[in-house]
């Protein structure tokens, strides 16, 4: 098992945009508050989360991404749980999502960035302002975030077991508690 510092430098060695930096860190978060909800091991949970996107700059175009990042991060020591569940974030993979971190990283990987989007259209550009009413509302306004596909939204909480509303409390309160490292 790697350790969270080894993560993040393999993620700082392949991204090198702030955004997509700060993204890995607002997924971990989520997903790392999820491990606790769930009893899952944190610091696996954390990894996964960090590097689900390591290999995006290097490998733009499906399927290439995470399909030819997987084996690099074998070479790096990452562990074979970890590298599966990074797979199964992506629906072309072919990988379906069965444990609780593949469920929990699909269910956390889009909401977060739209939770995110939805903060820097406060006026303090900050996730405080953000509530699971502004966040819902935004969902429906097609031309807001349209990169963000609200299906795997949807489909991220069902896979959970999660009630949508619920889902999305979940991880706005995860961010806020982690508001300034993940620069919201
Ligand atoms: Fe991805
Ligand atoms: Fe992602």
């Amino acid at each position: 098992m790697i350790t969270r510092d080894a993560a993040l430098e393999i993620l700082h060695e392949f991204t090198k945009s702030e955004s997509l930096r700060r993204h890995a860190l607002q997924v971990e978060t989520c997903v790392a508050a999820y491990a606790r909800k769930f009893g899952g091991d944190e610091e696996k949970w954390r990894i996964t989360a960090l590097l689900h996107d390591f290999d995006w700059e290097i490998h733009p175009e499906a399927p290439d991404h995470p399909m030819k990042g997987e084996p690099m991060l074998a070479e790096r020591g990452v562990p074979e749980d970890v590298r599966r569940a990074i797979l199964s974030h992506a629906n072309y993979s072919g990988v379906p999502r069965e444990s609780q971190l593949e469920k929990a990283l699909f269910a956390c990987d889009e909401l977060s960035g739209f939770i995110s989007a939805c903060a820097l259209v406060k006026p303090s550009r900050k996730v405080a302002e953000v509530d699971v009413k502004s966040v819902r509302k935004k969902m429906k306004d097609k031309a807001f975030a349209r990169s963000v596909n609200r299906e795997d939204i949807v489909h991220g909480a069902a896979g959970l077991g999660a009630d949508l509303d619920e889902h999305i409390a979940f991880c706005i309160s995860a961010m806020q508690a982690n508001a300034q490292a993940i620069g919201l």
